[in-house]
């Protein structure tokens, strides 16, 4: 059986997690090191520094870019770190980019007020409507940065259809898969060029280390962004790509507790007379969810559900006590937030109002915990509005 054919999960357990060759350790080893000794002038193992490669890092990367069926990986020191590489390797002074309208606060906040300065411009657009996307392409757009579903509105777009307008302009498809994880959504098998994750999410999956990756399809993505991780740095710890290569050996069987326990969360929630409208890409009258059955391999765990007001947010949140109030999403652990005053504040109130974010909803990243301790923790928490 070719490697290529391996179902998900065993790809994720040995790709790249082959035994060390040097002990047979089944796991692959933390090479805690900054330097490699060489035989002699010119002559080394592959490896002389480790801001260039790391072994932990290479076998991480092998691992990723199998996982997300494309040809290479790269990881970097965050989730942002990566975008921040993406745009230094492929955007120069004078290009474009188009970026969806309701993406994580930290990217249009990185290219606002940091890479405008170098002279990027930026289209933000509602990629949901792939003719509004085509619309917005120009001569000079080099890449389209999508999020889907996104965060936290829990909005579509059709990555296929997206992809054809990007490539048409002669521009490439970069997508935020970090909502999904390469279990339930494989862009670059719908046409994206490029895959991103915040690997802090659901490829760590237990909440103890930051990270970002930036999968490849093209020999100039390895080239490139091989080359930013050595010329600025930014790059993943071997301690952390460790962390990162334990927790996705579980993230097959992690992905389909997240997946059936926000099914249960969703339907709580949207019959509980204190909430006003639960955002959820499972409900068949969700106005994507034809899309979200041929997209995605299941509606993951992302819930955004309306309290009705920042005090009743603010109520219902001081009371949780299964779920942890903070940032961040795709741990095992139930994570519960409001995105107004925290992932989205950097939008600005004119900025979220645009998009439809309102001070009344709470995010909710469903772990793998027994979902009726879930269920009535908020349950009891949202008696508090
Ligand atoms: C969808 C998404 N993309 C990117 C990021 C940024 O990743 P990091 O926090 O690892 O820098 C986040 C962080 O919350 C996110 O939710």
């Amino acid at each position: 059986m070719k490697k290529k054919e391996f179902g998900f999960a065993t790809k994720a357990i040995h790709l790249g997690q082959e035994p060390d060759p040097s002990t047979g350790a089944i796991v692959v080893p933390i090479f805690a090191t900054s330097t490699y000794v060489q035989d002699e002038l010119g002559k080394h193992k592959g490896y002389e520094y480790a801001r260039v490669s790391n072994p932990t890092r290479t076998r991480l990367e092998q691992n990723l870019a199998a996982l997300e069926g494309g040809t290479s990986a790269h990881v970097f020191a965050s989730g942002m770190a990566a975008v921040t590489a993406v745009t230094q390797c492929f955007l120069k002074q004078g290009d474009h980019l188009i970026c969806g309208h309701n993406v994580y606060g930290g990217v249009p906040r990185l290219f606002n007020q940091v890479l405008a300065n170098y002279g990027v411009e930026f289209s933000y657009v509602d990629t949901s409507d792939a003719a509004a996307v085509k619309k917005a392409m120009r001569w000079n757009t080099r890449i389209i940065w999508i999020e889907t579903p996104t965060n936290p509105l829990m909005v579509l777009t059709d990555i296929a259809e997206v992809a054809k307008v990007a490539h048409a302009g002669g521009a490439e498809l970069a997508v935020d898969n970090t909502f999904m994880s390469p279990y339930l959504q494989s862009p670059i098998a719908l046409g994206a060029d490029m895959v991103m994750h915040s690997t802090t999410k659901f490829l760590n999956g237990h909440s103890d280390g930051l990270g970002g990756v930036i999968v490849g399809t093209k020999p100039h993505h390895a080239e490139k962004l091989a080359f930013m991780q050595k010329a600025a740095g930014a790059i993943l710890s071997p301690f952390e790509c460790w962390l990162v290569l334990r927790g996705v050996k579980s993230l097959a069987v992690r992905m389909v507790q997240h997946d059936k326990n926000g099914r249960a969360v969703a339907d709580f929630l949207r019959k509980h007379k204190k909430v006003k409208k639960v955002l959820y890409p499972g409900f068949a009258d969700h106005p994507q969810h034809e899309l979200a059955k041929r997209q995605m391999k299941g509606f993951g765990s992302m819930i955004t559900f309306e309290t009705g007001s920042l005090n009743n947010a603010k109520k219902m949140l001081r009371k949780v006590r299964v779920c942890s109030l903070g940032e961040s999403l795709g741990g095992v652990e139930s994570l519960i937030s409001h995105p107004a005053t925290m992932t989205h504040a950097a939008l600005g109130e004119h900025g979220r109002k645009e998009i439809g974010l309102t001070d009344g909803m709470v995010r909710i990243s469903v772990g793998i915990e027994d979902a009726a301790d879930i269920i009535a923790d908020l349950d009891q928490a949202l008696a508090a509005i």
